[in-house]
């Protein structure tokens, strides 16, 4: 059966800051669903019909849902931890968190409630790091898939500098790898990124097993971290003493292009941006980590002058909220430091079309057109009573979207549709009857851990 989503409805055609005729809002409009697809948008008027089970979302907003192109999944508990910069941050807090992965049940609680935090939160499609452990990137596609939600995921390849529990070599991480990519790639609406951590943590030999995935498989996505902190920088060159700069060695083995997805990307020199440019290479700002960890300001606005694409991520767990919205504003912030201004029309497109293009699925997700898969977010700009009182003075939709990401969080995402299912309201939350009823659980060991608090 058809469903029609009535409400305000936005979607972006192209880029704000690059073109005046960017977008299109219908004050009464309508979304039809078919089948997990978007079959029509308009006006309410002219798509209401007999036989159609309408959905009235009135006053909101309705977009397509937000995308996050660089997030951690494994980080759900390390999010909010004190007092560290990068590398003392992953020794510290980060990489023992990511060792209980390797219990499948843990990876499986954390999993859901990951995805249902997202959903939670609008976004309707990430790319996501998962632990070394191939368990973790088998329990989060699971889960994804249960959701119907597009991810892309890969498990990390880390072969040095981290504890024993965390690490593989460049042939288990080369044959681990692989075996995900035949389970899950390409299975239903599921991706695999090929995902060495980072230089650091990865030999040269487990490069070169990274680089011969990516030969192997074109088209998948490459996702990693590069130029984040300055002593993570001196320490890779330190690594790789044959390398021109941090991004030559990822270079050197291939990894460029324009399915390369490189979180951070802050303290790049002229080279490096111009061979991002040269490659397709796409960075990925992270604008709540780059502050929570001290990392620095990325220079959005000359990457994006010099021709790299640009995608904006929230980087859970360094990254200090699951919400787009936050993370724009976050990214206004980060730009006004700089002596710059994120325009709110310029930020809904980049959370949206701008991800999607990013990932290179602008042709199936990112924005509402005939044909594209059912991903939507529902917006409530009176979401807080806060929100409510500053609403009373907006006069433009570029003031009410500025308003949401200023103010707005998980409270202000009305609804979150996957593939046209309403997922934010469905019964059983994170934590709670959804992944314990079975669906995904089927693996998981009678007794929880001693550790895990009672659902
Ligand atoms: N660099 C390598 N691993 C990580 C990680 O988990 N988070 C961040 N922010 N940077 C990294
Ligand atoms: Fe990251």
């Amino acid at each position: 059966m058809k469903t029609l989503l009535r409400g305000r409805v936005l979607s972006f055609h192209a880029d704000p800051s690059e073109t005046a005729d960017n977008h299109r809002y219908i004050e009464d409009g309508a979304v039809v669903i078919d089948g997990g697809r978007i079959s029509a948008v308009g006006d309410y008027a002219a798509l209401r019909a007999e036989g159609l089970r309408e959905i009235d979302h009135r006053p909101h907003l309705i977009l397509p849902g937000f995308i996050d192109p660089h997030i951690h999944f494994p980080q759900v508990q390390v999010i909010a931890s004190w007092g560290a910069q990068l590398l003392d941050w992953l020794n510290g807090y980060t990489f023992p968190a990511e060792s209980r992965f390797a219990d499948e049940s843990h990876a499986i609680r954390m999993a859901n409630a990951f995805l249902d935090l997202l959903i939670d939160h609008g976004t309707t499609t990430a790319s996501a790091f998962c632990s070394v452990h191939p368990q973790s990137a088998d329990a989060l596609f699971a889960a994804a898939e249960a959701r119907g939600m597009a991810m892309v995921a890969g498990k990390v390849m880390m072969d040095r500098n981290a504890p024993e529990s965390l690490s593989d070599t460049p042939q288990r991480g080369y044959d681990e790898t692989k075996a995900l990519i035949a389970r899950w790639h390409g299975r239903g609406r599921l991706r695999y990124a090929i995902s060495p951590r980072f230089a650091i943590t990865s030999t040269p030999e487990q490069m070169q097993a990274a680089g011969a995935l990516a030969d192997e498989h074109p088209g998948l996505h490459v996702q990693t971290h590069l130029s984040e902190n300055r002593d993570e920088i001196d320490y890779t060159l330190s690594l790789y003493p044959g390398a021109r700069d941090y991004l030559d060695v990822y270079d050197g083995y291939g990894l460029l292009g324009p399915h390369s997805l490189m979180g951070h990307a802050i303290h790049l020199s002229p080279r490096e941006v111009a061979r991002m440019a040269e490659t397709g290479t796409r960075a990925i700002h992270c604008p709540t980590s780059n502050m929570f960890l001290g990392s620095g300001l990325l220079d959005a606005e000359g990457l994006r002058a010099s021709g790299v694409p640009l995608g904006v991520a929230t980087d859970v767990g360094a990254g200090t909220s699951y919400s787009m919205l936050q993370t724009l504003d976050a990214a206004y912030k980060a730009a006004q430091l700089r002596g710059c201004k994120l325009h709110p029309l310029a930020a809904f497109h980049w959370a949206t079309r701008g991800n999607a293009i990013a990932l290179g699925l602008e042709d199936r997700i990112g924005t509402l057109e005939p044909g594209r898969d059912a991903d939507l977010v529902v917006l409530d700009a009176r979401a807080t009573p806060a929100m409510a009182m500053r609403l009373e003075t907006v006069e433009t939709l570029a003031e009410e979207l500025f308003l949401l990401q200023t103010l707005g969080d998980d409270r202000a995402i009305a609804e979150t549709y996957v593939a046209g299912r309403p997922m934010k309201s469905r019964p059983g939350r994170c934590g709670g009857a959804f992944w314990d009823a079975g669906q995904t659980r089927a693996a998981a060991p009678a007794a929880a851990p001693a550790r895990e608090p009672t659902a």
